[in-house]
């Protein structure tokens, strides 16, 4: 297929209740008003490597964090590649793709444990093969993010939970600044209202162009 049909794909990133999945309904129904056809996923999948990474999340399963990380990748790759409904394909039907987190939840996430070099070689492989038009960065405060997803949870938890987000804020930004030019990314302020976070993605994704190639 002509590379100019190509869908493009759009990958939302952000901390734990940034607004991701909100957001991206939003869009969805931009797309869906405007006629464009896309295909919304996520990262995990609930493919079966998908399905071990949940596991290990909700600890009914035990592993070293390089091996997450590890799982993480492969879950990326067949994401990908999968012949089914691999996210490669959808791309070259024409298809926008609109993707809940990509490799920079890995390079973020994982680099609290692992080295990020290793990350970024491990990941590789999905870069080349995918690289998105756009990747939106919700950017919330941790504080924000928390009051948003808690409830019932005691203090000590609650603390524990808002440094982590904030390490990882901390480490998504550092990804962003190393990659410079080389990854098209937009901040968006994520302490707003739904419908003002909302225009400001609106604008993003005019900006990259994001048509119906059908
Ligand atoms: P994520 O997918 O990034 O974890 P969600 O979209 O699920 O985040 O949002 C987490 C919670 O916060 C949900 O209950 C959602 O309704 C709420 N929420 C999302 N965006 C906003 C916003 N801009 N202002 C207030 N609450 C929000
Ligand atoms: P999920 O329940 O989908 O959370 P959210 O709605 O906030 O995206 O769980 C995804 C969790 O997996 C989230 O805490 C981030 C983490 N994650 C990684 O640690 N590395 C990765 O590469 C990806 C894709 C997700």
């Amino acid at each position: 297929m002509d590379k100019t049909n190509r869908g493009k794909l759009i990958a939302f990133e952000g901390i734990d209740g940034s607004g991701k999945t909100t957001q991206i309904g939003l869009l969805a129904g931009r797309f869906r008003e405007m006629g464009i056809t896309f295909y919304t996923t996520m990262e995990p999948t609930d493919s079966p490597i998908g399905s071990l990474i949940h596991q290990i999340m909700t600890g009914r399963m035990n592993a070293d964090p390089k091996v997450i990380a590890a799982l993480f990748v492969a879950d990326r790759l067949d994401h990908l590649l999968n012949e089914v409904n691999g996210v490669v394909h959808k791309v070259e039907e024409g298809i926008t793709v609109i993707m809940d987190r990509y490799y920079f939840s890995s390079y973020a996430y994982q680099s609290v444990d692992v080295p990020i070099d290793w990350l970024i070689q491990a990941n590789a492989q999905s870069r080349s093969i995918l690289r998105p038009a756009v990747h939106i960065f919700i950017d919330t405060d941790p504080e924000i993010a928390m009051e948003r997803i808690t409830q019932n949870r005691c203090d000590k938890e609650l603390f524990e939970e808002k440094s982590r987000l904030a390490r990882v804020r901390e480490k998504y930004l550092e990804c962003f600044e190393r990659f410079g030019d080389s990854e098209q990314v937009v901040r968006i302020d994520g302490n707003r209202s739904p419908e003002e976070v909302a225009q400001d993605i609106w604008k993003a994704v005019q900006k990259y162009e994001i048509q119906n190639n059908q």
